[in-house]
């Protein structure tokens, strides 16, 4: 025990001295808050910062990872196999995201690559956009919006541009981590409704804080008046939500979706309104992104579209930029990640 002890302290002072001496070499692959270059540089880091305003295409952003040790990556980077094939020699990968769905995280474990993400600093301002988009499509504010500069607001029309109140409905959670738990809590406080989840495991702490209720996927899509995703992207979630699960809603029923645009299938949706078998949308992602501007959806009364905008805040993207850089740091003085998605690569890297 002792021995090990002191092993350990060893390696720190060791490791501690290595970046001193030769400092390992850090690609960020996007200009981002600054923080997260000033924590490394100090941390004794060479940085490097890729100045383009569009991110690299793969045969960049292979090129320029060759010659460093670490990558602080962005979700528009495509980190796929090819990728890890030729960049196996990384140390580590610090996501600038809470979602890593760019990542193929089996082929960074088999490459023995630890990657990190960035949950929590981002959950106050997504649950914000879902909560917002859910006010906005369900008083129609986007399109009415822009009906004024179209001049259209001609008088008192006691028929028209009817909304529908949020009192004591039925909010339906796809996927309860943290930032559905933000949502279920703005949701409860600004209008006391009921929540009801899916999720692949149970949500104790929502079940006794919100008396959030789990029940099966079909029971979600038929009992909730608005459905908020909140899941990750993956094989089992890609294009849930389609045509058949559209048909299984409410026809009162707000479909919101701040995750990602592959959760759901836009043409069925965008045919769920048209035909009215749901009453609206608000969407923060969309699939493909960036939306093209002659898509429906746009001029749709009931939808309101945003251009993934969800953790677009000073607080969260310093947040984010910061927490990338610390795991990078906790990685190279202790061998640890504070948010580590794939820990069982953080052990083979003691064998590499
Ligand atoms: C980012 C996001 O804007 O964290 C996520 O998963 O979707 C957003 O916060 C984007 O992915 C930047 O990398």
């Amino acid at each position: 025990m002792v021995r090990q002890l002191s092993f350990t302290t060893l390696c720190f002072f060791i490791n501690i001295y290595l970046i001193k001496a030769m400092p390992k070499k850090i690609l960020i692959t996007r200009v981002i808050p600054n923080i997260a270059y000033e924590l490394l540089t100090e941390a004794g880091f060479e940085v490097i910062v890729w100045q383009g305003d569009e991110p690299m295409n793969q045969r960049k952003l292979i090129e320029q990872a060759k010659s460093v040790n670490a990558l602080l990556s962005l979700g528009s980077n495509n980190l796929n196999q090819i990728f890890f094939d030729e960049c196996a020699h990384l140390d580590v990968i610090a996501q600038f995201a809470v979602g890593y769905d760019n990542i193929d995280v089996t082929a960074a474990t088999d490459a023995g690559i630890p990657v990190s993400n960035t949950p929590d600093v981002l959950s106050e301002a997504t649950a914000d956009v879902a909560f917002g988009l859910m006010i906005a499509v369900s008083r129609k504010m986007f399109y009415l919006h822009k009906t004024i500069g179209q001049g259209q607001w001609k008088k008192f029309e006691p028929l028209k541009n009817l909304g529908i109140e949020l009192s004591g409905k039925t909010l339906g959670i796809f996927g309860m981590g943290r930032i559905g738990m933000v949502m279920a809590q703005r949701c409860q406080g600004a209008y006391k409704m009921n929540v009801i989840y899916h999720n692949r495991s149970r949500n104790e702490e929502a079940e006794n804080l919100f008396g959030a209720r789990y029940v099966s996927f079909e029971e979600l899509l038929s009992e909730s008046d608005v459905l908020s995703v909140h899941s990750v992207l993956s094989a089992e979630t890609r294009g849930i939500f389609n045509k058949e699960s559209f048909s299984k809603m409410k026809r009162n029923a707000i479909f919101i979706n701040t995750s990602r645009g592959g959760v759901h299938n836009e043409e069925d949706l965008t045919e769920a309104l048209r035909t009215k078998t749901i009453w609206g949308t608000g969407l923060d992602v969309t699939n493909p992104e960036p939306m093209l501007p002659s898509n429906p959806l746009l001029s749709m009364p009931n939808a309101a579209v945003l251009p993934h905008i969800g953790s677009a805040t000073e607080e969260a993207r310093y947040g984010m930029a910061r927490l990338a850089a610390e795991n990078i740091i906790e990685f190279y003085t202790h061998g640890k990640m504070i948010t580590c998605v794939n820990p069982e690569a953080l052990s083979i890297l003691k064998d590499k």
